[in-house]
């Protein structure tokens, strides 16, 4: 696609709704940088977890975040997925384990954890050509982003897409189970009193259940394509 102008696009939504391989599709459709944050929140997760850090110990993780955690990104160059670098360590399979989303949400709902994080989130962005996705992109990251989509897909069928990764990484939980975390997650992410996920008001609701990953990212390059 020829390009006039970069934009910041971003895609906010519940769990396993597939933003992250709508981000990655649309990136490399418009040569834009991809960035899944939910893979940020899910490294410091893990960081806790092995540091044995308790999530009540709001001391010791300020520590953490002011000098022991350092985040940054790879991204594979044929898949063009992204590989998440956790103080110079490839956690990327790591971070998808039942242990780290297990937590997840708790952590993600430490004040501290979010400034830290959203800090490192709008300096990736400043060059703009950058597709986010995440909880609270459009509504706190970048409220001013040209184009903002709110992804939803319906319960089962989300838990059906993230059952068949899981077990695509050998992980072996019953579709019950996902389910269960994932309607955790959910809650705990929609209730949180720190940005709480919710549509911004700007934001367009895109519902993917019933849509192929072609159609989607079609859908979605027509709306880029009237902004720049
Ligand atoms: O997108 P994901 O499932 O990998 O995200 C993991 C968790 O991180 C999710 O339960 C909520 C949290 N998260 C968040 O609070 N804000 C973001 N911008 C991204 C993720």
């Amino acid at each position: 696609m020829l390009m006039t102008k970069k934009i910041i696009i971003t895609i906010d939504g519940f769990s396993s709704c597939g933003k992250s391989t709508l981000a990655k599709d649309l990136a490399k459709k418009l040569n834009y940088r991809y960035i899944d944050t939910g893979a940020m929140y899910r490294a410091v997760t893990l960081y806790l977890l092995r540091k044995g850090i308790a999530l009540s110990d709001l001391e010791a993780i300020d520590k953490a975040l002011a000098s022991e955690i350092k985040i940054d990104f790879d991204y594979d160059k044929i898949t063009g997925k992204q590989i998440t670098i956790l103080n110079d360590e490839n956690v990327e399979s790591e971070i998808r384990s039942p242990a780290v989303a297990d937590q997840v949400s708790a952590v993600s709902a430490i004040k501290n954890v979010r400034v830290f994080l959203v800090k490192q989130q709008q300096a990736l962005g400043l060059e703009k050509g950058i597709v986010m996705d995440g909880r609270d992109i459009g509504t706190v990251v970048f409220p001013q982003a040209e184009l903002k989509l709110f992804l939803t897909a319906d319960e089962q069928i989300r838990a059906q897409r993230r059952f068949a990764e899981l077990q695509g990484n050998g992980i072996v939980l019953s579709l019950e189970e996902v389910l269960s975390n994932l309607q955790k997650r959910d809650y705990m992410d929609s209730n949180r009193e720190e940005s709480p996920l919710r549509k911004a008001d700007d934001a367009i609701v895109l519902d993917n259940s019933h849509l192929t990953q072609e159609e989607q990212v079609n859908w979605v390059l027509t709306q880029v394509e009237s902004l720049i």
